[in-house]
């Protein structure tokens, strides 16, 4: 399988770092092609510990080379610092790491505005203020700055000029904010210019010629399909494309280039930020999971929303992403529960729906409708084979493959690389 996609198929989180640092293993390029460092992805592998923002998580497999392409946007000073902790944390990355000169920069007014934004929103879509909205809208504007145009540092000059004047404008006189100052940003662009050298090039060729070669290349998705600018339950959604078709603008890629694309799903679900989540658990339960599971946002530390997993945003998921097999992470975390709920389809105005509304507000109005399974009575934590997991945990991943149409190739039990159940086999067979 030489090209395959690794996609967060609800509102991110889903592990997709842990599943990412499993396969590239036999990986020859792993790539990030949306998303900025909005996304944090969580490894545990015999050399430590790692959060990673920008930086793809393959890396930790010595002949992997990691590429960030065109689709994402950089915010040099994460991928800088992110390059140096991994450097003095053993892991090597000379000749390794390439970004895309297309990739576009996130600029320090970019925080700014983001922050500000949402101050004066009526209904705060929940941003990491990492300033991925104002980054993506300034690239849509014709106004943003490219990491090639770190390279060209005096024609990059009046083009910051008109950037600036235009955001500086916005946030004095539209928000009362203070102005980011021109001389300090041109002056950070130049050193950034000499750190960020070693690292550009021409990622779409490179991939491309790769994929002539019938390398491997995993698609490593961040945030998740829920989370999509058009598929996404908007306004509540992130500025770019967590989707299949992100991958092929986001890189450069032949839509036939992409052999599988594979869809990460929790147990259960999350989300954090605002907007609809039909499943949310508002009580005990949900703190229950929320504290077992740590789950706490990678990226600003904020407590995640927690909630039963929904097979009908599954389903709609599976519909815009086309996945060709599924993985469950975290199946482990619903351990010690004696009962465990899963969204089959919703209720609206007295019909049954199972087609993903559209509309937020019209999600809004949904109820769920649950079916109930028993919890199971042996712990699937750290399992490595299917058929060591106790009978409930099968009967709710068998479920979980009807209800969403597609099989589970992987399981993961547990945070760290080995803690995986690989079920293509089986699950196919
Ligand atoms: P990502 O953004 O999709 O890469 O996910 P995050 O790293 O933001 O959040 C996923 C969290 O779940 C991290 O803390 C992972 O270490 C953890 N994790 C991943 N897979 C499993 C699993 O199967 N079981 C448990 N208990 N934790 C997991
Ligand atoms: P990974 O790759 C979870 C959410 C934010 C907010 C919305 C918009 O780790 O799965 P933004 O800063 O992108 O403008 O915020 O999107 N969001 C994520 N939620 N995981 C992520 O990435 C996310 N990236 C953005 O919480 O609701
Ligand atoms: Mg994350």
């Amino acid at each position: 399988m030489p090209t395959y996609a690794v996609l967060g198929a609800q509102w991110g989180d889903e592990g997709k770092g842990k599943v990412v640092d499993f396969l590239a293993r036999d990986a020859d390029i792993v790539a990030r092609f949306s998303g900025g460092d909005n996304a944090g992805h969580t490894v545990m592998n015999p050399m430590g510990t790692f959060k990673l923002h920008l930086v793809p998580v393959g890396v930790f497999w010595p002949q992997t080379l990691g590429v960030i392409g065109n689709g994402a946007v950089v915010n040099p000073d994460v991928l800088i610092q992110e390059i140096d902790d991994l450097q003095r944390r053993g892991v090597d990355l000379d000749g390794r790491l390439m970004v895309s000169e297309r990739s576009h920069l996130v600029m320090p007014y970019h925080s700014v505005l983001d922050e500000l934004a949402e101050a004066a929103r009526s209904e705060a879509i929940g941003t990491t203020g990492r300033g991925i909205g104002p980054a993506y809208t300034d690239k849509a504007a014709r106004i943003g700055i490219r990491v090639a145009d770190l390279l060209d540092i005096e024609a990059l000059l009046p083009r910051l000029e008109d950037a600036m004047a235009h955001h500086n404008a916005i946030i004095e006189k539209v928000y009362g904010g203070e102005p980011v100052p021109l001389d300090k940003v041109y002056d950070r662009c130049k050193e950034w210019a000499a750190l960020m050298m070693p690292y550009v090039g021409s990622v779409e060729h490179v991939v491309y010629d790769a994929l002539q070669e019938g390398r491997v290349v995993v698609l490593e998705g961040a945030q998740g399909a829920l989370l999509d600018l058009d598929h996404g339950t908007y306004p509540f959604v992130t500025s770019s494309h967590p989707t299949i078709g992100g991958a092929c603008t986001g890189l450069g890629l032949l839509p036939n280039q992409i052999d599988a694309v594979m869809g990460v799903f929790k147990a259960y679900s999350t989300r954090v930020g605002s907007g609809p989540f039909l499943t949310e658990l508002k009580d005990a339960t949900g703190e229950r999971i929320r504290n077992l599971a740590g789950e706490f946002g990678t990226t600003t530390g904020r407590a995640r929303r927690v909630g039963w997993f929904d097979s009908v945003a599954a389903r709609y998921s599976l519909r815009v992403n086309g996945y060709t097999s599924l993985v469950l992470t975290r199946l482990d975390v619903l351990d010690s529960f004696d009962s465990i709920r899963l969204c089959s389809a919703y209720e609206l105005d007295g019909d049954i729906v199972t087609d993903f509304p559209g509309s937020a507000a019209v999600l809004e109005r949904c109820t769920p409708v649950y079916e109930d399974f028993p919890g199971w009575d042996s712990p699937t934590a750290g399992a490595t084979d299917f058929d060591s997991l106790p009978e409930g945990a099968r009967a709710y991943v068998r479920r979980l493959e009807e209800l969403i149409g597609r099989p589970i190739d992987i399981i993961s039990t547990g945070p760290h690389r080995h803690e995986t159940i690989e079920v293509r086999s089986m699950v196919s067979a």
